[in-house]
């Protein structure tokens, strides 16, 4: 495993989308979102999905990759609230009512910094203003220290029906070396409230932090299959100092090595099999009951920005707040990252300051590299009969043949026929660099990307 480590923990795109958002450029401008937004209601998929980006924080995560904010006072919330609200009046006078709504996402930072009553008019006027499926998913992600019981039953009266609960590790010392507050009160208490009311349980853990070892890591993950939720997500330390300068401090008291943090993976993996989840994806487990596994067995799981979504929650993504960026079928518009800027915007119009317009070309690479990243296979036949047209057109958009990818099949990381590439376990943390290999854009660029381990 060490030299097949060697050889592929090297910088490649994390495909959360295609192509990444580092190639957005601000040659795409306002005009073209709004073109985009009509064009997106004859396009497929045709439902909706609503994603709400909430940037404050109380305190910053060290480690932390997104796009955060340490908390203003109540006027900038009140001011940011009050552009939120404006952003949503635009961008929906061009889409059509009659379309359905299948997803509500609010993410952060910290979104339960905005009060519960707040979010509750969000949710009331995006759902009477389109159709909706039955029981669309409305889903927040939640800071476990912050939260009073009063809180979290205010949150399910104004709608959310599932919960991303940021745990990362139970260890206190991994918390406190990372500047991250333990939850304020047992897990327990807050899973059983939840699971009373039918609401869907992800929680979020982080492994490659500081502190961390094998034992400590898996220890946290043992106590995480314990409470039972749906859903538990291991996600891998992304170091991007070049984007959070904080993450220094990490280098500071030193990363764990890839060795460890593969070992973390494999245990991980191996603790939560024998609790009875299944892996989706490269870093989510669900129990079998769960519509996302169901999703992976059919090969119909998608992804989104916001995480795994099936094809009953799949729609086009409208992204509201700075930074926030919508994937429309035919282009990605990303608002500005700075909120002063992105309030300002939102006065007169778009929030838009960069995007990019995919080609047809490109939205087949898109469709075959999210194939691979969700169902970790891909058989050409497949994708035919799925978008209607000829398997060797998809091949030769991405210049697929067997040569290309014999590399990867010796290695074990794939197996090969002429009409189909399958991961293998061994494969599993090398997924990104064999999606990489069908994106032309990756053969010219200098741009900087994180490392699969
Ligand atoms: C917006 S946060 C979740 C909500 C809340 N702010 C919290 O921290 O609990 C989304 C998730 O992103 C993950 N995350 C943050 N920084 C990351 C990084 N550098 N690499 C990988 N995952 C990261 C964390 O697991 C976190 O739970
Ligand atoms: S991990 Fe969550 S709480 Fe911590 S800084 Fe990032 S968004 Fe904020």
């Amino acid at each position: 495993m060490s030299n097949i480590l060697a050889k592929y923990n090297i910088p490649v795109p994390r495909y959360t989308s295609y192509p990444p958002a580092n190639y957005f450029s601000e040659t795409f401008t306002a005009a073209d979102y709004e073109k985009a937004l009509t064009a997106s209601n004859h396009n497929k998929p045709s439902h909706i999905s609503f994603y709400i980006h909430i940037p404050f924080c109380r305190h910053l995560c060290n480690y932390c990759g997104c796009n955060s904010f340490a908390m203003t006072g109540k006027e900038k919330i009140k001011q940011y609230l009050n552009a939120v609200n404006n952003e949503i009046s635009y961008v929906t006078s061009f889409l059509d009512p009659e379309r359905k709504i299948t997803q509500i996402h609010y993410g952060g930072g910290t979104p339960t910094i905005i009060p519960a009553q707040e979010l509750a008019k969000i949710n009331s006027r995006l759902l009477s203003s389109f159709q909706q499926i039955e029981k669309p998913e409305i889903a927040i992600e939640c800071h476990p220290a912050y939260l009073s019981i009063s809180d979290w039953r205010e949150l399910l009266n104004a709608g959310f029906n599932r919960f991303s609960i940021g745990v990362q590790d139970f260890n206190e010392k991994v918390l406190k070396a990372v500047n991250r507050r333990p939850p304020n009160m047992p897990l327990q208490t807050i899973l059983s409230l939840l699971k009373k009311q039918n609401a869907g349980v992800n929680l979020d853990l982080l492994y490659g932090l500081p502190l961390q070892t094998v034992n400590s890591f898996a220890q946290t993950v043992r106590q995480a299959a314990d409470l039972n939720p749906d859903r538990i997500v291991t996600f891998s330390y992304a170091h991007v100092p070049w984007i959070n300068n904080r993450q220094l401090m990490l280098e500071k008291i030193g990363l764990p090595a890839e060795k460890d943090k593969t070992d973390m993976y494999r245990i991980t993996g191996e603790i939560l099999s024998a609790a009875g989840y299944k892996p989706v994806g490269l870093d989510h487990f669900v129990k079998t009951t769960d519509e996302l596994y169901q999703a992976l067995k059919n090969k119909q799981l998608h992804r989104n920005f916001q995480g795994y979504c099936t094809r009953r929650t799949t729609g086009q993504v409208y992204a509201f707040g700075v930074s926030a960026i919508s994937q429309l079928s035919c282009a990605y518009a990303q608002n500005s990252k700075d909120i002063n800027q992105y309030i300002l915007k939102t006065n007169t119009g778009a929030a838009t300051v960069k995007g990019y317009s995919l080609s047809k070309e490109e939205q087949v690479t898109r469709t075959v590299i999210e194939t691979l990243m969700c169902n970790l296979c891909i058989d050409f036949d497949e994708l035919s009969n799925a978008t209607g047209l000829p398997a060797e057109t998809i091949k030769t958009t991405v210049n697929f043949n067997t040569e290309r990818f014999a590399e990867f099949a010796n290695d074990e990381i794939i197996t090969l026929t002429e009409n189909s590439i399958e991961i293998t376990p061994k494969g599993r943390l090398f997924v990104r660099n064999v999606a990489a290999t069908f994106d032309k854009l990756q053969t010219t660029t200098n741009r900087k990307f994180s490392k699969p381990v």
